[in-house]
C-alpha cells in the first residue's frame, strides 16, 4: 500500500508510504488520484492533510522511470486532480519536497512545513525541467524573480525562507501530523484560496528576463536545462495557464530523452552507489569522533578544515613550533577566505578555528580516533611518522596516509596493528573538493575501510574505493592526459589550441593551464621516480621546461608566460621554440577542436579500462565520479566512461586504432576491445 487514508473527525489524513523517498511511481500517482476521488465523495470530510511516512515528503518523480515511456496517470493530471478537489488539501512537509513532490504540494490549497524541511525544484540537476507545473505555478505563487532563482539554480530553500517567499503558509513546530490536522481543522469551511493555476503572475521588473538569461547562460555553460527552464518560467509569466503547461510539458519530455539527462541521471545513481560498496554491507565502521592531521601544509591545512567543518575536534601536528604556527595560519587563511566569500559568518569561522589545536609533539594523540598523515611525499619521512604514531596512538585508532603516488602497503610496513591503516587521498583544496579516494592496503580491516566511507559521508565527500597502483585512479589517468597533451603539441597543435579545445569540451581549464596552476615540478618529481624504476614516462617538453625552471604560475612562466600579478596565460615564444625543437622530424598536421578532445579523452578511457580490468576501480561509474569530482570533467557528459559508452565503444576503439597507427596514442587495450564487442563496460565487471 503506497497510500493510506485515516479520518480524524472531519479531517482526512492521506499518508504516502513509498520508501525510500516517497518518489512518485506510477502506483503512487494512481493511488493519489484514487484518494482524491474517494475523499471528494465522502461528505463527512471537510479538509485533507497530505503527509508522508519515513524520512521525507515526496522527493520527486521516480527517476528510475525516466528511461521508459511515461505511464498514466501523468503527474500534471494528478496535480490538477488535487488542485480541483472538492475539499481543500493541505500538504504537510517534512524532509524534502523536491521536484514532482513540490509540484504536488503546489496543487494543494495550503502548504505547511516543519522548520527543518526544504523545498525545491532540482530538475535542472538531472538535465530536465519541472514537468508537472513547477515552472507555471511557482511564478503565479511567489513571483517570477523568485521562481527564476528556484527553477534555474535547482537548489532547495529551507522552510523558513520558503515561508518568507509565500511558498509555505505556516511553519509547524512539534508534531507535524497533529499540527497539520489542527491547521486543516481551522481552514475547513473557510473560503478556499484561489487555485494557483487561476492566479495571474505578478508584474515582472523591467529587464528581469535579459539579466536572468545572461546570468543563467554564464553559469550553465553548455548545460542545456537551466536556460530551457528559464524559457519555461518566462512563457508561464507571459502566456495563459494551459498553453504554459503545454510548453513546459513539451520541453520536459524532450529533455527527459536527451543525452545530457541520461548522463546526469547516470551520475545521480553513481553518487548514490559509491558510498555503499557491496563488500561492506553489514560491516559496522569504527567510530570517528576525534581526528588529528600530521603536516599543516597545503593538504594538511585543507584536511583539518574539512574535518572541522564536519564538527570533529582536530589536533594539527607539525615539525616544530614555528611550523605549527605556519600550519595554524594556513588553516586560518582558509577560514578567512570563507568569511570573505560570505560562505560562513566570522563567528562560525572563529568557533571552527578554536577547535584546531596545534602541537609539535604527539602526546595529544593518545586517545585520538583518526590520524591523517599529510607530510612531504617521502617514504622515509612518512614511515618515521607512522612509527611514532604506532607508539602513541590507541591500537584501534585509524591511521591514514594522504599520499598521492607512494605505495600505502610500503608506507605501512612496520606499523603496529596494520589492519587499522589505509589511504585517504584528498584532492586540493581538500576542504572544497568533493572526491575522496579510499585506498585499502593488503591488511586493512573491513571496519577500518568502512570507517573511511563513513568519514566521507560525515565530510560531505564522494568516496571512491581505489586499489594500489601508481597514482591510484585519478592521477594515473591524469598522467595519460598530460602525455597526450604533449603528443598533440608535438604534432601541430599549440598549447592554447589544446586548452581551448578542452574548455570547449566542457572542462573548466585545459591541461596546460592546469599544469601551470598546480606547478610542473610535482609531475617532474614523479617522472624522475618512475625513471628510477625503469619506466619511460613521455614528457619531452615538460622535462625541458622544468630544466629551465619554468614551473608554471609560481615561477612567472610554464607552458605560458605570465605578467607579474596577472594570471592570464600568454602564449610563449620560448616554449614555442622548445616545442619546435622537440617536434623536429615528427609529422605535423592540422587539428580540429573535436579531434583534440578525442586525442585526450579517448586515451583516458583506454587507461581507465585497464584500471577497471586490474580491479583498481570496481565500477566504471566510480571512474566517472573520480574524474567529475576530482578533475572537473563535465558532469553533464556523465564522466569519461559514460561518455565513451554513449558514443559507442566500437567508435572509440576505431578512433584509438587510427591515433595509434599515427603514433599519437597507445593502441586500445584488450579489455576495451572486449567491452566494445559486448556493448559496454559491464562486461568487464566482477
Ligand atoms: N527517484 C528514484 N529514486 C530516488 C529518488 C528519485 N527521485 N531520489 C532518491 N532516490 C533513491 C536513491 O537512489 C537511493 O536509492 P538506494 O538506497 O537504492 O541507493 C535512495 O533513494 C536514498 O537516496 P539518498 O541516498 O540520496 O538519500 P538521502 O536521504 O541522502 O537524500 C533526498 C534524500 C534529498 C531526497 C535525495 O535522494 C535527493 O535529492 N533525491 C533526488 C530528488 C530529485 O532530484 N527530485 C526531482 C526528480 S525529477 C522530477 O521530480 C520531475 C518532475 O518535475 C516531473
Ligand atoms: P606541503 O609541502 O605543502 O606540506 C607538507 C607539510 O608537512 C609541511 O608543512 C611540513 O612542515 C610538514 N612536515 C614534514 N615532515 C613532517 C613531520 N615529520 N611531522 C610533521 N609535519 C611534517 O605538501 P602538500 O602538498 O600538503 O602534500 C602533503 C602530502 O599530500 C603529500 O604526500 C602529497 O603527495 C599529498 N597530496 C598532495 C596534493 C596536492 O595537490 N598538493 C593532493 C593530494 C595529496
Amino acid at each position: 500500500m503506497t497510500v493510506t487514508i485515516a479520518r480524524e473527525d472531519t479531517v482526512a489524513v492521506v499518508t504516502v508510504d513509498n520508501p525510500p523517498v516517497n518518489a512518485l511511481s506510477q502506483a503512487l500517482r494512481q493511488a493519489l488520484v484514487d484518494a482524491v476521488a474517494e475523499l471528494d465523495a465522502d461528505a463527512a470530510v471537510r479538509a485533507v492533510v497530505l503527509i508522508c511516512a519515513g524520512r521525507t515528503f515526496i522527493a520527486g518523480a521516480d527517476v528510475n522511470e525516466f528511461g521508459k515511456p511515461p505511464q498514466p496517470p501523468h503527474l500534471p493530471d494528478v496535480v490538477a486532480r488535487i488542485e480541483g478537489a472538492r475539499k481543500p488539501w493541505v500538504a504537510a512537509i517534512h524532509g524534502s519536497a523536491l521536484g514532482g513532490g513540490l509540484e504536488v504540494a503546489l496543487g494543494c490549497a495550503y502548504r505547511v512545513a516543519v522548520p527543518s524541511a526544504s523545498l525545491g525544484l532540482p530538475e535542472v540537476r538531472l538535465g530536465i525541467i519541472p514537468g508537472a507545473g513547477g515552472t507555471v505555478r511557482l511564478p503565479r505563487l511567489i513571483g517570477p524573480a523568485a521562481a527564476v532563482d528556484l527553477v534555474t539554480g535547482g537548489s532547495p530553500v529551507g522552510a523558513r525562507k520558503a515561508e518568507g517567499l509565500g511558498l509555505v503558509d505556516a511553519l509547524i513546530d512539534g508534531d507535524l501530523r497533529a499540527g497539520a490536522i489542527a491547521f486543516a481543522g481551522d481552514i475547513a469551511g473557510k473560503p478556499v484560496p484561489q487555485p494557483i493555476s487561476e492566479r495571474v503572475v505578478p508584474p515582472v521588473e523591467a529587464g528581469l528576463w535579459e539579466t536572468a538569461e545572461k546570468a543563467v547562460a554564464a553559469k550553465a555553460k553548455r548545460e542545456v536545462a537551466p536556460l530551457r527552464a528559464l524559457a519555461s518560467v518566462r512563457r508561464a509569466s507571459e502566456a495563459d495557464f494551459a498553453s504554459a503547461m503545454a510548453f513546459e510539458r513539451e520541453t520536459f519530455l524532450e529533455l527527459r530523452g536527451s543525452a545530457q539527462a541520461a548522463a546526469l541521471r547516470h551520475v545521480f545513481f553513481a553518487e548514490r552507489a559509491a558510498p555503499r560498496p557491496p563488500e561492506l554491507a553489514g560491516i559496522t565502521p569504527r567510530a570517528i569522533r576525534s581526528a588529528a592531521v600530521i603536516g599543516g601544509g597545503t593538504m594538511g591545512a585543507g584536511i583539518a578544515a574539512a574535518l572541522r567543518d564536519a564538527g570533529l575536534p582536530v589536533v594539527l601536528i607539525e615539525r616544530d613550533k614555528d611550523a605549527v604556527e605556519r600550519g595554524l595560519a594556513n588553516v586560518r587563511a582558509i577560514y578567512d577566505g570563507s568569511v570573505k566569500r560570505n560562505r560562513i559568518p566570522q563567528a562560525v569561522a572563529d568557533e571552527r578555528m578554536a577547535g584546531v589545536v596545534g602541537a609539535d609533539d604527539y602526546d595529544l594523540l593518545a586517545d585520538t580516533d583518526l590520524v591523517i598523515e599529510a607530510v612531504f611525499e617521502d617514504i622515509d619521512v612518512k614511515r618515521a611518522v607512522f612509527a611514532r604514531l604506532s607508539e602513541i596512538c590507541r591500537p584501534d585508532a585509524v591511521l591514514a596516509t594522504n599520499t598521492s603516488y607512494l605505495d600505502p602497503n610500503a608506507i605501512s610496513e612496520g606499523v603496529r596493528h596494520p589492519e587499522r591503516f589505509l589511504g585517504l587521498h584528498f584532492f586540493s583544496p581538500a576542504h572544497v573538493m568533493k572526491l575522496l579516494e579510499i585506498v585499502p592496503t593488503d591488511a586493512t580491516a573491513p571496519e577500518v575501510l568502512a570507517a573511511g566511507f563513513a568519514l566521507a559521508r560525515q565530510l560531505g565527500k564522494i568516496p571512491v574505493r581505489a586499489g594500489i597502483c601508481d597514482g591510484f585512479i585519478g592521477n594515473r589517468i591524469l598522467k595519460v592526459t598530460r602525455a597526450q597533451a604533449e603528443r598533440l603539441v608535438l604534432s601541430g597543435a599549440t598549447p592554447a589550441s589544446v586548452d581551448a579545445a578542452m574548455r570547449a569540451f566542457g572542462l573548466p581549464m585545459g591541461p596546460f593551464e592546469a599544469q601551470d596552476l598546480g606547478g610542473l615540478d610535482i609531475a617532474a618529481f614523479q617522472r624522475k621516480a618512475a625513471r628510477a624504476r625503469g619506466e619511460t614516462p613521455f614528457a619531452p617538453v615538460a622535462d625541458r621546461l622544468c630544466a629551465i625552471e619554468r614551473f608554471g604560475q609560481k615561477s612567472a612562466g610554464g607552458w605560458y608566460d605570465y605578467q607579474p600579478g596577472d594570471r592570464t596565460p600568454k602564449p610563449s615564444d620560448a616554449v614555442a621554440a622548445i616545442i619546435a625543437e622537440e617536434a623536429a622530424g615528427r609529422p605535423q598536421r592540422r587539428w580540429e577542436e573535436a579531434e583534440i578532445a578525442d586525442a585526450i579523452v579517448l586515451p583516458m578511457v583506454n587507461e581507465a579500462t585497464r584500471i577497471l580490468e586490474e580491479r583498481v576501480a570496481l565500477r566504471a561509474a566510480d571512474i566517472d565520479l573520480v574524474k567529475i569530482h576530482g578533475y572537473g570533467f563535465p558532469r553533464w557528459r556523465g564522466g569519461p566512461m559514460h561518455y565513451a559508452e554513449a558514443r559507442g565503444l566500437a567508435a572509440v576503439v576505431a578512433v584509438l586504432d587510427r591515433l595509434s597507427a599515427d603514433g599519437l596514442a597507445e593502441p586500445p587495450c584488450e579489455g576495451l576491445r572486449r567491452a566494445a564487442e559486448a556493448g559496454g563496460f559491464s562486461a568487464l565487471a566482477g
